[in-house]
């Protein structure tokens, strides 16, 4: 057996147990796939972890930069209480009509809102409507504009919020110095950024399963 192969096995395993699907995260993915978005949500494992880090956060306010379909959207949103918001921002008009149909058949349409356009327009109108700080912020977009998304959430975050990146080791390919690829830098700079800025502690982990070998930075922002 291959080591992907066995990486699928174990997630398999691991989801079944502690991640399994249901009517709106299946149908989400089901919808997502008909409708052509590339199949690149989170695996359900790492769904509910964010899930997990959300709760463990007591979020009541969470920013999400990269909605797709709105998968991780839905694990991420089920974790707020009645009064919580969550805003996640698409570039793509499409994937922003199938996340929002998504959102509704899970019954999230009252708490989540989907804002359309580069996120980096997004951003600062944002900033400007003086939003609640948010306790969580999920960066899952164009990996090039890491080091932004990630500046534009400490604007948007206070003391003990959680920011967590997506994609970050990418079959190893962050730590490939010959690798200058768009993606590849702009993670790169987040990560320093996260490693020298005052106002951030944090860390990253490798993963493999579903998603092949990739990785999830975290760092919580201080004082
Ligand atoms: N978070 C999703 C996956 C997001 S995939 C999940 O796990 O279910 C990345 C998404 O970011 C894509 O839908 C892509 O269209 C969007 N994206 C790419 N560039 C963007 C930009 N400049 N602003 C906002 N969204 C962007
Ligand atoms: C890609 C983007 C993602 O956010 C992800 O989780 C996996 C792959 C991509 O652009 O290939
Ligand atoms: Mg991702």
């Amino acid at each position: 057996m291959s080591d992907e192969q066995l990486w699928h096995e174990v997630d398999d395993y691991l989801t079944a147990r502690l991640a399994p699907g249901d009517e709106a995260l299946d149908a989400a993915l089901r919808d997502s796939a008909a409708a052509g978005l590339p199949s690149i949500a989170v695996a359900p494992n790492q769904g509910k972890l964010l899930q997990l880090l959300a709760q463990v956060q007591g979020a009541r306010h969470i920013l999400e930069i990269g909605t797709l379909g709105g998968y991780s959207t839905i694990w991420l949103g089920r974790a707020l209480p009645p009064d919580g918001r969550l805003i996640t921002l698409e570039y793509e008009h499409r994937h922003a009509e199938v996340a929002t149909r998504n959102l509704a058949r899970a019954g999230l349409d009252k708490q989540v809102e989907v804002r359309v356009g580069p996120a980096l327009e997004s951003l600062p109108r944002l900033a400007d409507e003086n939003p609640p700080p948010f306790d969580l912020v999920f960066i899952d977009a164009d990996k090039a504009n890491n080091a932004r998304y990630l500046e534009w959430a400490l604007r948007l975050t206070s003391t003990g919020s959680l920011i967590v990146l997506d994609n970050v080791v990418r079959g190893g390919r962050i730590a490939d110095q010959d690798n200058h690829d768009p993606d590849v830098e702009g993670t790169r700079a987040a990560l320093e950024m996260i490693a020298e800025h005052p106002r951030l502690s944090g860390t990253a982990v490798q993963t493999v399963g579903v998603k092949g070998h990739d990785g999830f930075a975290l760092a919580r922002v201080l004082a």
